[in-house]
């Protein structure tokens, strides 16, 4: 088993942008070479935060407040990060997170007009410094990725409107464009051999920066 130091790479999107399937396709890429490597989806990834992730995306949560939801968010963040992400970092192990704070900042934030210094307070309580080595972020118009949605019942935040689906991929941009060095942003229309071989490309890097 290959073990690089530690190496944090997160993947973000829209919903039905493709950032899925191409973590998906890392971590089996990943494996293939012989590397210890943990895959995660938020909300989700402990037992814990998939309960907290059944009430989130329960549509019949429709009353839920915005503040309650980013709260809950970063409540089963604090359980991945607690119960999984640091103890595999620390044995210098690659884990890949599909989703992490940049979601909350996106939908919560900019989706849900919640004020950006209140996001980052909590996250100050909820997640202190850890922050991706890498975050790479699939940009999919909202027609390609409605197209792709189309097809599966939709959750509590799927069925968001279509401006809140605008707000958040300009949100995620904006990210994007304030930390140019973390961010790979990708075209969500390209093909996913096209995308993976992107990935792989910029992860192999950041590989050779680790050993
Ligand atoms: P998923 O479908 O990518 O697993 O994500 C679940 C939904 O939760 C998705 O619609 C995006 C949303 N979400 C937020 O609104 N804020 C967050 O912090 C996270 C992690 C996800």
């Amino acid at each position: 088993m290959k073990t690089p130091r530690s190496l944090f790479i997160s993947f973000e999107g829209i919903d039905g942008s493709g950032k899925s399937t191409q973590c998906k396709m890392l971590y089996h890429e990943l494996l293939d070479r012989g590397y210890s490597v943990y895959l995660f989806r938020e909300p989700g990834g402990t037992s814990i935060s998939e309960k907290i992730r059944d009430i989130l995306l329960d549509k019949e949560n429709e009353g839920m407040s915005p503040i309650t939801e980013m709260l809950l968010y970063f409540a089963s963040r604090n359980q991945l990060i607690t119960e999984k992400l640091t103890p595999a970092l620390e044995k210098g192990q690659i884990v890949l997170l599909d989703r992490f704070v940049d979601s909350t900042i996106a939908y919560q934030g900019f989706g849900r007009d919640l004020s950006l210094d209140s996001i980052r307070k909590v996250a100050d309580v909820a997640i202190g410094e850890v922050r991706p080595d890498l975050t790479v972020l699939v940009d999919t118009p909202l027609e390609t990725a409605e197209d792709r949605l189309d097809k599966k019942v939709l959750d509590r935040l799927e069925a968001e409107n279509a401006g809140f689906k605008e707000r958040t991929r300009n949100g995620y941009l904006q990210l994007a464009k304030e930390e140019p060095d973390r961010f790979l942003v990708l075209d969500g229309r390209r093909s996913i051999e096209e995308l993976k071989e992107a990935v792989i490309r910029r992860v192999d890097k950041e590989l050779e920066i680790e050993s």
